[in-house]
């Protein structure tokens, strides 16, 4: 049963071969084996008009509509306020990145905080989409494969609606916060004997062999909402466009969300500038780097490695339109080392800013694309920081107290150990000298 208005300006396109089908038949692939995206008829908007609707709802006290996501519902899905699921997500901050913003380089760097969204993560920007239009097919249960903050989001929507949330993570391999957060929120938590990758298949079969309502980012409606990140961000840019957008790749669904809202406020006239978008990923979990340094063909890495476990990504759904996007944008693809991303993450941290490695690897790649002269120091950039710090303390106080795995070979070069000392205020004042003094 499907609750989709029958007028709704919206339908499901394959990016391979263009095939359409209507959006009230629940499909996440075209039977060419290729993604479908989202697709409405830009003609029937004006941009000024669209705009004008935006800022009018800015700063809305209640309702859906006060959500950073549903504000541009038009170009996110266009419906009615009772059929929406919310959290309120989005109205994130934009901060100047201060420290880090020093250490990258760059004079006129931006962060986009998207830990702050209410679980935490950017994530519940295309929940909030996803779980509306399980809503609008009947759903009773969703499912996803997560390194876990689409878990932590997922089930903490589904239970905001009353459906049963399934989530499949790999194994003792996701940070303490989020698999925290999906089991106090509920969901019933399979840990695969194996990685994302794993988890990632095992969720498409039991998904089509139960009908249960998929919501990882080969999900189109996931994406629309994501798209939002970009929507904001112009808006409080006062729609000046930056030269660049920066941020991490792992399942690459985020990026290709960004280039999808680019894409559609140029052909609509809002923005005439087209930023370029550099997509960072980590060392150990680089398939499109590859790709995109050696021109080959996308080839899966097999046994990802990474310390920012939320992207530690060797097969990622969306490599296509990461990639088309990508290209459209005149953009590039850079990798960091685990060093470089935790040093960039103690910067981030130590700005008062704050952010999972994960995210840290904007900053990583910034920074080494300034070094590179690919972007110029003076460029206007913004970052996407994707994940709250606290969902991974685990890697924090192992970088401030030297108790990284070896393995992973990183050094605390930032390190801000704790100190041990006795209750003795004299022992205090001899240890501080004057350093701390106002008067
Ligand atoms: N940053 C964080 C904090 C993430 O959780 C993810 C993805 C990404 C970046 C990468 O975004 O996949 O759109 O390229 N996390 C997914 C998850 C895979 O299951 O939570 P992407």
């Amino acid at each position: 049963m499907s609750d989709w208005p029958k007028k709704i300006n919206l339908w499901l396109e394959c990016i391979g071969c263009n095939r359409r089908f209507p959006v009230s038949g629940i499909r996440y692939r075209c039977s060419c084996g290729s993604l479908l995206e989202a697709r409405r008829d830009l003609s029937l908007y004006n941009g000024a008009s669209l705009l004008k609707t935006w800022e009018d709802r800015w700063g809305m006290k209640n309702g859906p509509l006060a959500s950073g996501v549903w504000r541009y519902k038009e170009l996110v899905i266009d419906l009615g306020d009772d059929d929406i699921i919310t959290k309120l997500e989005g109205n994130t901050r934009l901060y100047p990145a201060g420290k880090a913003g020093e250490y990258a380089g760059l004079d006129n760097f931006l962060l986009k905080h998207e830990g702050e969204n209410p679980t935490g993560s950017f994530k519940d920007r295309g929940m909030t989409c996803g779980m509306t239009a399980a809503k609008m097919y009947g759903a009773k249960s969703v499912a996803c494969a997560s390194t876990g903050n689409t878990s932590a989001s997922m089930a903490a929507y589904a239970s905001l609606c009353g459906m049963k949330a399934l989530i499949f993570i790999p194994s003792g391999k996701i940070a303490f916060g989020k698999l925290a957060q999906a089991l106090a929120y509920g969901g019933t938590t399979f840990q695969v004997d194996g990685n994302f990758d794993d988890a990632m298949r095992l969720v498409q079969e039991v998904c089509s062999e139960m009908g249960i309502y998929l919501l990882n980012s080969i999900n189109p409606f996931r994406l629309e909402g994501q798209k939002a990140i970009c929507f904001e961000i112009l808006q409080q840019l006062n729609w000046q466009v930056p030269d660049w957008f920066v941020l991490p790749g792992g399942n690459l669904g985020n990026n290709s969300a960004l280039s999808k809202a680019l894409m559609e406020l140029h052909e609509l006239g809002i923005i005439r500038k087209i930023p370029r978008i550099a997509v960072i990923q980590a060392r150990g979990a680089n398939p499109l780097y590859r790709m995109w340094k050696t021109g080959s063909e996308f080839r899966p890495v097999k046994n990802p490695e990474t310390i920012a476990t939320a992207i530690k990504i060797g097969n990622p759904v969306s490599w296509e339109k990461s990639m088309n996007g990508i290209r459209w944008s005149n953009g590039v693809v850079e990798e960091v080392s685990e060093q470089e991303i935790m040093d960039a993450k103690a910067m981030v941290d130590a700005a008062g800013i704050g952010a999972e490695p994960a995210s840290c690897c904007t900053v990583a790649g910034a920074r080494k694309l300034v070094k590179k002269k690919i972007i110029p120091k003076d460029a206007s950039v913004v970052g996407i920081l994707t994940g709250n710090m606290l969902k991974d303390p685990d890697s924090i106080i192992a970088y401030h107290t030297g108790k990284l795995p070896v393995k992973s070979k990183i050094v605390g070069r930032f390190a801000n150990r704790p100190v041990k000392v006795a209750a003795d205020i004299e022992v205090i004042k001899k240890m501080l000298g004057d350093s701390f003094r106002n008067r």
